[in-house]
C-alpha cells in the first residue's frame, strides 16, 4: 500500500534529487509521475530500476495523486499549486513564491514540524530556501539552549543552486579557459556566446550576487534567509546575512556568527550538536579536520565545523556549516516533508 505522487520539475537538478530520494529511502510509492514542461515530453527520467517518461504538466490531473513535490521555478509553482491543491493533492513546494504566505507553513522537519498542520489552509506546503535550511537545523536546539539574539551570516553557494543550466555554465567556463577559447579570459568578463545565468564570470571567480538587488542594497537572496528565519525559529532573532555565488558545483557552505541572550559554554554546544538529528559534528583542530562543499556531496547531513567562541561579544560563537543544497537544502527537505505528513497521519 503505497502513495500516489508527482515530481514537477523532473527534469531538473532538484527533481532528479527528488526522484533519486523517494527511491534511496524507499518512500511507500503506489504510482509516480515525472513532470515537466512540454519541451521534455518523452524524455525518460529513472526511478530505481524502473524508467519514467516525462508528461507534459498542463496535461496532467492532479486529483490522481495524494502528494506532488514541485521544483519547477516560482512562476511554475503559483499557476500548479492552488490547481493541484484545489483537487486534494498537497503540493510540498521547493520555489519561493509561498513561502512568506501566513496560510502556508514553511517547514524544516527537524526544527518546526508541528506549523506542519497549517497545510490544511490551501494544501501547500512550503520548503524553505537552500541557505536557511541549513542554517537553522543546527542552529534550533542552540536557540533552545540560550535564546539566539543575532545571526551574523556570509554564504558560500553552489551554482547547482541555480539550476541545471548554471552548472553547464561554470563546466563551459571552465573548459574554454583550459583550452584557451575566446569568451572567457577576460577579469571582468561575463560570459561567452549564449545565455548566462550570472551577472559575471563565474569560473575561477566569486560573486556577491544571488537574485536581484532591493532598495536598501540587500539581494532577495538575503532577505530570503531573514524573513525565513523569523517565520521558522523566532520573529524577535535579527539577521544579518551577505549572499556569494562561488565555482563549486554542488555544496553551499556559510561562516555563522550566532550572539546569544543567556550565556553558552563551547562544550555544552558542542555536545548538543554533537546530539542533534540531523547534524553532524565534524570538527579537530589537533587533526585539523573539517568539511569542506565536495566532502558533503549527497549526503543528508548538515555538517559543522569550525566551532569556537566569539570573544568580541558577551555570548557568542562562530561555525562553519556545510550540506549538500539539492538534497537537505531542497529534495531531502521535501522528502522528509512528505514522510511527516505520512508520521502525522495528515494522509
Ligand atoms: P523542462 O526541462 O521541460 O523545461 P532547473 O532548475 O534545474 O533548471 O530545472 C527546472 C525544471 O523545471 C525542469 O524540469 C523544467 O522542465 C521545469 N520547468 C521549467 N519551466 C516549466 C514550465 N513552464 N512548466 C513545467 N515545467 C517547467
Amino acid at each position: 500500500m503505497g502513495y500516489n505522487v508527482a515530481v514537477l520539475g523532473a527534469t531538473g537538478a532538484v527533481g532528479h534529487e527528488i526522484i533519486t530520494i523517494l527511491e534511496e529511502r524507499n518512500f511507500p510509492i503506489e504510482n509516480i509521475y515525472a513532470l515537466a514542461s512540454k519541451r521534455s515530453v518523452g524524455k525518460e527520467v529513472s526511478f530505481g530500476d524502473k524508467v519514467l517518461k516525462v508528461e507534459d504538466v498542463e496535461k496532467f490531473d492532479f486529483s490522481s495523486v495524494d502528494i506532488a513535490l514541485f521544483s519547477a521555478g516560482s512562476d511554475v509553482s503559483e499557476k500548479w499549486a492552488p490547481i493541484a491543491g484545489d483537487k486534494g493533492c498537497i503540493v510540498i513546494d521547493n520555489t519561493s513564491y509561498f513561502r512568506m504566505d501566513p496560510d502556508v507553513p514553511l517547514i524544516i522537519p527537524e526544527v518546526n514540524p508541528e506549523a506542519l498542520e497549517g497545510y490544511r489552509n490551501k494544501n501547500i506546503i512550503a520548503t524553505p530556501n537552500c541557505s536557511t535550511i541549513q542554517m537553522l537545523v543546527p542552529l534550533k536546539p542552540l536557540h533552545d539552549l540560550a535564546i539566539i539574539k543575532r545571526i551574523v551570516v556570509s554564504t558560500y553557494q553552489s551554482v547547482s543552486g541555480a539550476g541545471k543550466s548554471a552548472m553547464d555554465e561554470l563546466w563551459d567556463q571552465t573548459r574554454k579557459m583550459f583550452f584557451n577559447e575566446s569568451g572567457t579570459t577576460g577579469t571582468n568578463e561575463a560570459v561567452t556566446d549564449r545565455a548566462s545565468n550570472f551577472s559575471k564570470r563565474i569560473a575561477f571567480n566569486v560573486i556577491p550576487q544571488i537574485d536581484k538587488f532591493i532598495d536598501d542594497g540587500s539581494t532577495k537572496e538575503e532577505v530570503k534567509i531573514v524573513n525565513e528565519t523569523k517565520k521558522i525559529l523566532d520573529a524577535s532573532i535579527e539577521v544579518s546575512a551577505t549572499c556569494v555565488r562561488v565555482p563549486v558545483f554542488i555544496g553551499h557552505a556559510e561562516s555563522v556568527n550566532i550572539e546569544f541572550e543567556n550565556n553558552v559554554n563551547i562544550d555544552e554546544v558542542r555536545e548538543i550538536l554533537g546530539d542533534t538529528d540531523g547534524v553532524s559534528l565534524v570538527d579537530n583542530i589537533e587533526t585539523e579536520t573539517y568539511i569542506t562543499p565536495i566532502e558533503c556531496v549527497s549526503d543528508f547531513s548538515v555538517f559543522v565545523s569550525r566551532l569556537r567562541v566569539d570573544h568580541t561579544v558577551p555570548s557568542g560563537i562562530n561555525m562553519w556549516v556545510v550540506s549538500d543544497n539539492l538534497r537537505k537544502g531542497a529534495a531531502l527537505n521535501s522528502v522528509q516533508i512528505a514522510e511527516e505528513l505520512i508520521n502525522r497521519k495528515y494522509i
